[in-house]
């Protein structure tokens, strides 16, 4: 099957941070593909800024030899990658004083949609937007894109947008979650509101509980002086999950419109209950036999930060009081594994005596790898003997459903060509992120007061045994990782 290409109108895009790691691995990646798929116009720009002081034939050169370590069997061909090389452009900046901005205003085009790509520290979000403003290039038609972390707390957060708010409109802000730009992610709310099937069955009268599950195999790498600082509750609940979260719990938006969506995602968040310490999990990964502990990872013997957290929550609405979610995520576990996990009540009475297991309506939503839906049904089992009855699966591999050779586009592609597009559906909003952290603070706060230590866990377990007991208490139990 082929997908469905909608070119969109010309643009400049200047990429600050265009020499750093998410612009080589990710963003220009990204571009490249949709380049090839004809959804970037030829006369698009795309503006390399950074620090270094290098031409644009070296700029190129670094660029090429990205896509060789990053794009894999994924890349276009030879001719495709060059012509896309070719439009790259360089212009060393210095975000903290006037060098290189005036040159940047040349290069831009006064007719065309205008985007900023902020790949840089939040640190540097302030000056970018002053001089951008000094050197005249924010007009109505401009947008800029920023990433996470978008803070580190609710303060920080708050004073992250109130920046940015004194130079641009929210309509002009680009939030980034990647998580909202994976396919996947979407099918969640076109499981939801493009079926009717499900929705009647949506709320706590029949869903007993949901389970999200962000489980990575990698742990925390080169990046272990950032992530020591943030922790599995900043790096991936804060975001990700309570995205996650938010689509699975969220009224129907009236229409799929930015500001109908966010507004239902908004009204989850500020649902959400507080959490209490004893419905919390957190975990430190140990050493294997051929791999360093978390501890030496981040070089810190002491730290308190925790790579794997598991919790329980509850939303105090009509339609989900009384069911729980839970959510975990960590490195170092088993696999690589995202999946939700919506599991009904069972029957309110079973015709056929005792012999009904347990909750077995089960929704399976896999995210990644293996992106697919799984329902699990009771049926008889065949032949004599009686009414046995048996739970299979309806299982569907969406690459079965929708061929092998269906390019599944990263999230980045999806996201920058919405920006071009206008579209901030698959954004944050500054008043989502800020509730966000209002209902993540007090928890890690609680955390600081009492220093208590993570619960130590193997690689390539299923996380820390206590994580367990939190479903097991409430005669649950954790859905094992594939
Ligand atoms: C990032 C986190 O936002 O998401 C990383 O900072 C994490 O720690 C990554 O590894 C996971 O993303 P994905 O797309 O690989 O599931």
């Amino acid at each position: 099957m082929v997908s469905r290409v909608i070119p969109v109108d010309s643009f400049d895009l200047v990429i600050f941070g265009a020499t750093g790691d998410l612009a080589r691995r990710k963003i220009l990646p990204a571009l490249c593909q949709r380049f090839a798929e004809g959804q970037m116009p030829p006369e698009a720009r795309v503006i390399g800024a950074a620090r270094g002081d290098m031409s644009r034939a070296e700029f190129q050169a670094l660029i090429s030899d990205a896509f060789d370590e990053f794009m894999g069997d994924s890349a276009p061909d030879a001719e495709t990658r060059a012509s896309f090389i070719e439009m790259l452009d360089y212009v060393p900046i210095d975000a903290a004083s006037d060098q290189g901005w005036a040159e940047l205003a040349t290069r831009l085009r006064p007719d065309v949609v205008r985007a900023f790509y902020f790949s840089v520290g939040p640190s540097l979000f302030g000056s970018l937007a002053t001089q951008l403003g000094k050197f005249g290039m924010i007009s109505d038609e401009t947008r800029i894109v920023v990433e996470k972390p978008f803070g580190h707390d609710l303060e920080t957060a708050r004073a992250l947008n109130k920046t940015l708010a004194a130079h641009f409109d929210e309509r002009q802000i680009y939030r980034i979650d990647h998580y909202l730009g994976k396919e996947t992610v979407q099918n969640l709310m076109a499981v939801r509101f493009a079926n009717v099937l499900f929705e009647p069955l949506w709320n706590a009268r029949f869903v007993d509980h949901v389970q999200i599950t962000v489980a990575e195999s990698v742990g925390v790498g080169g990046r272990g002086p950032y992530y020591d600082k943030s922790g599995a509750m900043r790096d991936m609940v804060q975001n990700h999950l309570m995205q996650l979260l938010c689509l699975i719990a969220m009224e129907p938006p009236y229409c799929f419109e930015p500001d109908a969506v966010r507004d239902e995602k908004l009204k989850v968040i500020n649902a959400l209950d507080r959490v209490l310490p004893t419905d919390i999990v957190r975990g430190q990964y140990l050493a294997g036999a051929d791999s360093a502990s978390y501890l030496t990872e981040v070089e810190s013997p002491e730290s308190l930060t925790e790579s794997y957290v598991a919790l329980k929550v509850g939303i105090s609405n009509w339609r989900w009081k009384g069911t729980p979610f839970y959510l975990r995520t960590g490195k170092k576990l088993r696999s690589r594994t995202s999946e939700i996990a919506v599991t009904f009540r069972d029957p309110p009475h079973s015709i056929f005596g005792e012999t009904v297991p347990w909750r077995t309506n089960v929704l399976v939503i896999r995210l990644q790898p293996d992106e697919g839906m799984t329902l699990r049904v009771m049926i008889k089992e065949p032949g004599p003997g009686g009414m046995r009855l048996k739970d299979v699966a309806l299982d569907m591999s969406f690459a079965d459903a929708l061929g092998d050779d269906m390019h599944i586009p990263d999230a980045y592609e999806r996201l920058i060509m919405d920006v071009m597009r206008g579209n901030q559906t698959l954004f944050m909003r500054g008043d989502e992120v800020e509730a966000a952290w209002a209902w993540t603070d007090p928890i890690i706060a609680e955390w600081q007061k009492s220093a208590d230590k993570p619960k130590p866990y193997d690689p390539g377990s299923s996380g820390p045994e206590d994580a367990l007991m939190l479903l097991h208490r409430d005669d649950r139990r954790w859905r094992e990782f594939r």
